[in-house]
């Protein structure tokens, strides 16, 4: 039987369901019922979800947890999590409670500025286009002045629009590198209209527009969170060796990219996990955030660490567009949870709150790594879900956890101590 079909988008939900379990499930009524589970009873929530995105069949969840007690420039906060991976949320939790009585983290944002661009090809004199370029800048603006309008009023709008000569990299190719101040917003949307309109009017018998579309790299968009404390506040053992090896941790990260990669993993752990929760572009923030680890040629640490006098200091600085108004922040009923539960921050605060979330899960993974290795607290984690598959009761469970506590963690140990225990 073909499994391709025309006219698919066209069929309503029901029909698309009945063709996809038809063609490629033979348990075709569980396949359905899975579906359906995870649809929402309620007709106007599931309607909401079903507009988001196209050929929608059923949702996809993700489990949505909290990490309380993190303590930002004085302020305290509980911040929502949206992630799939176990111990990401308590490594939060537990770090904030940690830096909560260090002081808390404390947080800025260095710069918020987006960057769009119109790349167009120009076969000409270099000067003949500056002059066609400076004649046309007043009206650049001004053809973009309905969309910007209100924009303006919230003191954003296009910051400057600049002509680039990239022809040593491409043959032929320039651009108009546009800067912008998106306010509270993402602003996405805003960008691209911005670039539709200005590369509709910036064009000539010699200037062929090849795309308009915003930069999800903006390193002039930064972030800076960090926490410090004296070093024998750090740990209860042995705080110097301990520091010391943590440094050397992120030093590696910073030199090794195959080790950069995984440690930057971690750091987006946190991230991603509150830009999801805020109903923010986690693509959007990975991509740029990479790039800027790459900034030097060779990709490094987003975070850092010295100890100078006595004083252990570990930091992150990260591009973040991200936006508290408009967007799927407006649509989500959790995004808009989310953001009230973090008593509605304007887009630098929650910059600020992504920056800490990121750096919190970095410190978690690095001070596990340099003790007691990442397997210790994982495996615990691992342990207990297996445990609650297996359907133990609270003694069975009670009775595995001190068995286990120490000794290696397998599914079939684990199955097998259950079944031994029943016996
Ligand atoms: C796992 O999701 C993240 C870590 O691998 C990060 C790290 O190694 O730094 C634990």
């Amino acid at each position: 039987m073909t499994k391709t079909i025309t006219g698919f988008s066209k069929l309503s939900k029901e029909e698309k369901i009945d063709w996809l379990v038809k063609t490629f499930f033979t348990d075709t009524e569980s396949a359905k019922s899975t579906l359906k589970q995870y649809s929402n009873s309620d007709k106007k929530l599931q309607e909401l979800h079903d507009d988001f995105i196209e050929n929608t069949i059923s949702n996809y969840y993700l489990p949505y947890g909290v990490a309380p007690n993190f303590v930002i420039n004085g302020k305290e906060y509980v911040v929502p999590m949206v992630t799939e991976e176990s111990s990401v949320v308590a490594a939060a939790s537990l770090v904030a409670k940690f830096w909560s009585t260090r002081g808390g983290f404390k947080a800025e944002v260095i710069s918020t500025k987006k960057i769009g661009q119109v790349h167009f090809m120009f076969d000409g004199d270099f000067e003949d286009l500056e002059d066609y370029f400076d004649t046309s800048k007043k009206r650049l603006f001004e053809v973009t002045e309905v969309i910007t309008k209100n924009m303006r009023k919230r003191g954003g709008g296009i910051l400057d629009i600049e002509l680039r000569n990239k022809t040593s990299e491409l043959k032929n190719y320039y651009q108009l590198h546009v800067t912008f101040d998106t306010q509270d917003s993402m602003g996405a949307n805003f960008i691209n209209s911005c670039l539709e309109s200005i590369a509709n009017e910036f064009r000539n018998d010699k200037i062929q527009v090849v795309m308009s579309i915003l930069s999800n790299y903006v390193p002039e968009c930064l972030v800076r969170a960090e926490v410090s404390c004296k070093v024998e506040e750090l740990y209860i053992e042995n705080p110097e060796m301990h520091a010391q090896k943590f440094i050397q941790a992120v030093q590696i990260a910073n030199v090794e990219p195959h080790r950069a990669v995984t440690h930057n993993k971690g750091i987006m752990n946190g991230i991603d996990a509150v830009v999801l929760a805020t109903g923010n572009d986690f693509r959007a923030v990975e991509s740029g955030a990479h790039a800027y680890a790459s900034r030097s040629g060779v990709y490094r640490s987003l975070t850092n660490c010295e100890i100078k006098d006595g004083v252990f200091k570990f930091w992150i600085e990260i591009p973040l567009a991200l936006g508290t108004v408009g967007g799927l922040t407006a649509l989500h009923p959790l995004a808009k949870l989310s953001l009230q539960l973090l008593q509605n921050p304007s887009a630098k605060e929650l910059m600020m709150i992504v920056a800490v979330a990121g750096l919190a899960q970095n410190f978690a993974a690095l001070r596990a790594l340099t003790t007691t290795g990442i397997q210790h607290g994982h495996m615990k984690m691992h342990l207990s879900n297996i445990i609650k598959q297996l359907g133990a009761s609270e003694s069975e469970t009670v009775y595995l956890m001190n068995h286990f506590t120490d000794k290696q963690v397998s599914h079939s140990a684990v199955v097998e101590e259950f079944e031994k225990l029943r016996k």
